[in-house]
C-alpha cells in the first residue's frame, strides 16, 4: 500500500484506486502549507479522527471541491452537514462499515474532541482499515491504553499510523509500546513537530523503536511511502 505524507496527521492511502485522506490539516500547518496545495489535495473518502482544528480545518474546503465522502463521528457528520457538505456517512466507536474497497472498524482512542467553534464532537476515534490489499490502524490522537490489546482480533496489520509528539498525545515511548500491543512492527509516526510543544528528537525517537525490535517511518511531508 501507498501513504503519502502531509504533514501532522494528514496522510493518504490508496486501496483500490481510492484515495483515503486522513484528518486534513493544511493551511495552518507551517511545516506544511508551502509544500503541499490544499486545492489540488486529491480524496475520494477523508476519514476524521476527531473534531479538533488540527485534524478536521481543511475537511471542508476538500470535500466540498471533491465530493469526497467524509467518515467520522456522528457528531462529526451532523457538524458538517451544517457547513453544507452533504457526502456524509455517520459513525461511532465500535462500528464497523464496508465502503466497497475497504471496511472501516471504529474503535476507542482517549482523547477529547471538540468542533473548531466549541460545539460537542463525540468520541474522538482511531481507525482500524481492512481490505484486500492489506490492513492498518490509525489510532487519532490518542494516550496509550489497554484498548489497544484488542485490536488484533479484528486485524493483522501491515503497519500502524500512530502520534508520537508527547503533550497532546503518546510519545514515542508510549507508542512503541502500543505497537507492541497491537502485534505490528511497521509504524509511520505522525502528530510530531507541527507546534512548539510536540518538537521532538527524531534519531531518539527512531531508537526507541529499534530497540523495541520495531520500526519508526518519519515520513517527509508530500513524500510518498511504500509500505
Ligand atoms: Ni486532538
Ligand atoms: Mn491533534
Amino acid at each position: 500500500m501507498k501513504l503519502t505524507y502531509y504533514g501532522h496527521s494528514c496522510f493518504s492511502v490508496v486501496i483500490g484506486g481510492k484515495i483515503l485522506l486522513f484528518d486534513p490539516f493544511i493551511t495552518y500547518n507551517e511545516l506544511a502549507n508551502n509544500i503541499v496545495d490544499v486545492d489540488s489535495l486529491p480524496a475520494d473518502f477523508i476519514l476524521v479522527s476527531h473534531g479538533h482544528q488540527d485534524h478536521i480545518a481543511d475537511c471542508v474546503r476538500i470535500a466540498t471541491r471533491t465530493g469526497a465522502k467524509v467518515i467520522g463521528a456522528w457528531e462529526v457528520h451532523e457538524w458538517l452537514q451544517k457547513q453544507g457538505v452533504s457526502n456524509t456517512h455517520p459513525m461511532n466507536t465500535g462500528g464497523k462499515w464496508n465502503f466497497g474497497a475497504f471496511t472501516v472498524k471504529c474503535v476507542v482512542a482517549q482523547h477529547s474532541s471538540g468542533l473548531p467553534d466549541g460545539t460537542y464532537g463525540g468520541n474522538p476515534m482511531g481507525f482500524i482499515i481492512t481490505s484486500a490489499e492489506g490492513n492498518f490502524y490509525y489510532s487519532g490522537d490518542t494516550a496509550l491504553t489497554l484498548d489497544m490489546q484488542l485490536i488484533p482480533r479484528w486485524a493483522k496489520l501491515n503497519f500502524a499510523v500512530l502520534p508520537i509528539g508527547d503533550n497532546f498525545t503518546m510519545d514515542a515511548v508510549d507508542a512503541a509500546a502500543c505497537a507492541e500491543m497491537i502485534q505490528c512492527k511497521t509504524i509511520v509516526g505522525v502528530h510530531y513537530d507541527t507546534f512548539g510543544f510536540i518538537k521532538i528528537d527524531h534519531p531518539a525517537a527512531e531508537k526507541v523503536f529499534r530497540d523495541s525490535g520495531a520500526e519508526l517511518k518519519l515520513v517527509p511531508i508530500s513524500t510518498t511511502a511504500e509500505l
